[in-house]
C-alpha cells in the first residue's frame, strides 16, 4: 500500500451497510498501481445522516466518495450540482468535490455498458430484453437507449413496474423503441438480468420460467455476480448463449469513478489485471 502522508488524498464510500463493499480494496489497488497519492476507506452513514454526510466530505475536504444503498437517491439532495445524466438515470454513486462543491455521478450504468465492451460485445443494433424493473433497471435502460440499440423490451414479475420503466424511457430518454410486454417475444440479441432472482436468498431461482427465447445468437448478462454464476446464467449458457456475470460491471462503474476522482485514464489493461489479481477470474 502507498505510504499515508499529511498529504495524502481522501476517498471513500457512503451506505449502510458499507463494509460488504469491494471498492476500498479496488481503488487502493489502483492507486497503488498508479502510484497516485489517495486512500479510499468505508463508512456505515445511517438513514438520516446522508446530510451530515455530506456536510462532512464539504468541511474535511473529502476528494470524492463512492455511494451505495441505500442512499443514492437521497445524497441528490445535499450536493451542489447533479450532472444532467445522473438526473437523466435517477441516482447517483460518485460525488466529487471541486473545489468544496459537491458533484453527483452515476457510473453504474456506465460500467455495464464499459465490461460489455471490455467482453467485446457491441450493443449497436440489438434487440434487448431486460428483466427486472427494480433501482437498477432505469439507469440501466436509459444508458442502453443512448447507446445505439434497436429496442428494449422491459419485463417485470410485476408488470406495472415496468410499464412505468419503458414509459420513462420513452419519455424521459426520448426512446421510442422502449415497451413493457407481459412476456418475452421474438429473438433478443441481449438479455440481461437486473432481478435479484439467484441472489441470496433466492439461489434457486430464476427471474423467468420460459428461456426458449434465448440461443446461440444471444448474449446473456446478469447483474448479479455473487454467486459467479446464477440460475439464470448457467441455463442461458446451456441453450448456448454467451454470457457475462455482474463483476465486470462492479469493476468498470469503479474504474469510471476512479476517473471522475482523479482524472487518470484507465485503460481495459486495468480492467483486466483488477479481474486477475483481485477476483481470480
Ligand atoms: P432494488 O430496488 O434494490 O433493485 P427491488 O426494487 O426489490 O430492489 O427490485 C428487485 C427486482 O427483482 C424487481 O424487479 C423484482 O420484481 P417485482 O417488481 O415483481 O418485485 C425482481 N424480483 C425479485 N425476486 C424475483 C423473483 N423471484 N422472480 C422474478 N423477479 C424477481
Amino acid at each position: 500500500m502507498n505510504k499515508v502522508t499529511g498529504k495524502t488524498k481522501q476517498l471513500g464510500i457512503i451506505g449502510c451497510p458499507a463494509d460488504h463493499s469491494f471498492s476500498p480494496v479496488m481503488h487502493n489497488f489502483i492507486s497503488e498501481c498508479l502510484g497516485l497519492d489517495y486512500i479510499y476507506c468505508a463508512w456505515r452513514v445511517e438513514p438520516g445522516h446522508v446530510r451530515e454526510a455530506a456536510d462532512g466530505i464539504r468541511a474535511m475536504n473529502i476528494a470524492g466518495i463512492n455511494v451505495t444503498a441505500p442512499h443514492k437517491y437521497e445524497i441528490m439532495k445535499y450536493l451542489d450540482e447533479v450532472s444532467e445524466q445522473a438526473r437523466l438515470l435517477g441516482s447517483v454513486n460518485t460525488v466529487v468535490n471541486r473545489g468544496g462543491r459537491l458533484i453527483g455521478y452515476n457510473t453504474d450504468a456506465d460500467g455495464f455498458l464499459r465490461a460489455l465492451e471490455y467482453e467485446g460485445v457491441s450493443p449497436s443494433g440489438a434487440r434487448v430484453l431486460l428483466l427486472g424493473a427494480g433501482g437498477a433497471a432505469k439507469p440501466l435502460c436509459v444508458r442502453l437507449a443512448q447507446s445505439g440499440i434497436k429496442s428494449i423490451d422491459i419485463v417485470n414479475r410485476t408488470y406495472e413496474k415496468a410499464a412505468a420503466t419503458a414509459e420513462y424511457v420513452r419519455l424521459a430518454a426520448g426512446f421510442k423503441a422502449a415497451s413493457a410486454p407481459k412476456a418475452p417475444f421474438g429473438h433478443y440479441d441481449l438479455v440481461i438480468n437486473t432481478t435479484s432472482a439467484g441472489m441470496e436468498p433466492q439461489l434457486d431461482k430464476c427471474p423467468i420460467e420460459d428461456m426458449s427465447f434465448i440461443d446461440k445468437d444471444t448474449f446473456a448478462a446478469d447483474i448479479i455476480y455473487n454467486p459467479e454464476k446464477t440460475l439464470f446464467l448457467r441455463r442461458a449458457e446451456e441453450l448456448g448463449a454467451g454470457i457475462m456475470n455482474g463483476l465486470g460491471m462492479l469493476i468498470c462503474q469503479g474504474l469510471s469513478a476512479y476517473e471522475l476522482f482523479t482524472g487518470a485514464a484507465l485503460e481495459e489493461d486495468m480492467y483486466r489485471k483488477i479481474k486477475r489479481e483481485l477476483f481470480g477470474a
